[in-house]
């Protein structure tokens, strides 16, 4: 009798994976099972997720309430076009999302990812301004270090990366502006003493080119595959302030922000601001499936009214408002009010301010930045063994699989090294958690590393 394969197996002759060099790709953790904030491996190993499955679970894997939800929606309506149809699970969601939302963000228009969610906005901006009859209007501004997703216009908008080096002929031409990265201040400045200085290079953008400028789009408060960079809550005051004076839409790209990360139910709230436009998905559905939202304010929708179709906003996915993901969606809503999630993310915070500060000591780390149930660490360079810094530092592989022997599943963004769990984690779990992180960084040290 031939053995059985094993799942690597039957995957290694099957697949290819995101982002994965296949020719030599380190073995995919063979998952069967999700149980709270553990994953339980093919060999029954049980492994903490630390950076909830890409950002995207928050109250852990396989909730009872979460997938209850899911059956009952699936006995009722598994789907149905949203072009000229709609159904109960999508009228709903829109509902309380425009109530948490900050305030005076009034519809939703429903997409499948969080690339989808960044192109409906993108794609949007450029046709308020045409709707509106300044066709002239069509550029965007983004960061640098920003990251909004992996199809064509949420790559144009990206910072050019790794991620974009093959497809730049592909993408549209986008204005640049400094980020706000403290510890690598574009400026050579310090928090402590500076002024927020970075945003006059927004500021100079929006004088010199103002005039042909749709929107202005951030990750506020957090650029997540950027290398998890935590904002002064003044840039994001000053970049809402900037786009009112010039007459800019501003995009909030809260795809990794919303839902709590931070700290706030939405990381705009941090600077008490509203955008003209938001982009929703990851933990919108609590990480059970793929949805996006991108919602507006009143005047960005009512340029889009008009007896001359023309105006009408042609996007649409088949997917779109898809009656399962909006049942968890409203399911993951309830959770937040019964449980107290906000107040399990603010515990999260403490702890981890208070268990890396002793980390920060230790010679391999450069910068160490906290906010909501967020840790990034981003480790010294300088040590040649430890190659070239950004995504593509040989530290992320060895780091990863120093922690997966360890138990927890971490995925460093090459030098950067975060720690990103879902909510439900308990206090002693992320004190295991901090010790392991603690341990290896320590273990960096040593001669050969
Ligand atoms: C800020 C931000 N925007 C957009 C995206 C793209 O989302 P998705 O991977 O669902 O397409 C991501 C993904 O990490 C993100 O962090």
């Amino acid at each position: 009798m031939t053995k059985a394969r094993t799942l690597v197996e039957r995957d290694r002759a099957a697949l290819w994976h995101p982002y994965t060099q296949m020719s030599s790709p380190i073995p995919p953790l063979p998952v069967v099972k999700g149980d709270g904030v553990y994953l339980v491996t093919e060999d029954g190993r049980r492994i903490l997720d630390g950076i909830s499955s890409w950002w995207v679970n928050i109250h852990g894997h396989c909730h009872p309430t979460l997938t209850q939800a899911l059956i009952d929606q699936a006995h009722d309506l598994e789907h149905v076009m949203f072009a000229g149809c709609t159904h109960p699970p999508a009228v709903a969601l829109a509902e309380r999302l425009t109530q948490l939302l900050p305030s005076g963000l009034t519809r939703i228009f429903y997409s499948d990812n969080g690339s989808t969610a960044v192109e409906v906005a993108v794609k949007l901006a450029c046709q308020y301004w045409r709707n509106k009859g300044q066709p002239r209007r069509h550029g965007i501004i983004a960061l640098e270090h920003a990251y909004h997703g992996d199809t064509a216009g949420a790559m144009s908008v990206s910072a050019d990366s790794v991620f974009t080096a093959a497809f730049t002929p592909l993408l549209f031409p986008v204005a640049r502006a400094h980020a706000p990265y403290c510890f690598r201040c574009p400026l050579g400045l310090t928090r402590a003493t500076c002024n927020v200085d970075c945003l006059q290079s927004l500021e100079a953008q929006l004088e010199q080119r103002g005039d042909t400028i749709a929107a202005v789009i951030v990750e506020p408060m957090l650029q997540g595959a950027g290398g998890m960079i935590v904002w002064p809550a003044e840039f994001l005051a000053g970049v809402r302030r900037l786009c009112d004076r010039f007459g800019v839409l501003l995009i909030a790209d809260e795809v990794l922000t919303g839902f709590g990360r931070t700290g706030r139910m939405f990381a705009c709230e941090h600077a008490d601001i509203t955008p003209d436009v938001i982009c929703l998905s990851k933990a919108l559905t609590a990480g059970y499936l793929p949805l996006g939202a991108t919602a507006v304010t009143t005047p960005v929708y009512d340029a889009f009214l008009s007896a001359d179709h023309s105006n009408t906003f042609f996007h649409g996915h088949s997917f779109t408002a898809n009656p399962l993901d909006c049942a968890v969606a409203l399911a993951s809503l309830d959770l937040f009010e019964s449980a107290d999630v906000m107040h399990s993310v603010r515990r999260i915070e403490r702890q981890l301010i208070d268990g890396l500060a002793p980390v920060r000591a230790l010679p391999a780390v450069g910068d160490i930045r906290v906010i909501g149930a967020v840790a990034a660490i981003e480790l010294r360079t300088d040590a040649s063994a430890r190659g070239v810094g950004g995504y593509l530092d040989r530290l992320g592989p060895h780091l990863s699989k120093a922690f997966l022997e360890r138990g927890l599943l971490l995925r460093p963004l090459g030098n950067v090294l975060y720690f990103m769990p879902p909510y439900v984690i308990t206090p002693d779990e992320v004190t295991w958690c901090l010790s392991q992180i603690t341990d290896v960084i320590a273990s960096l040290d040593s001669p050969g590393t």
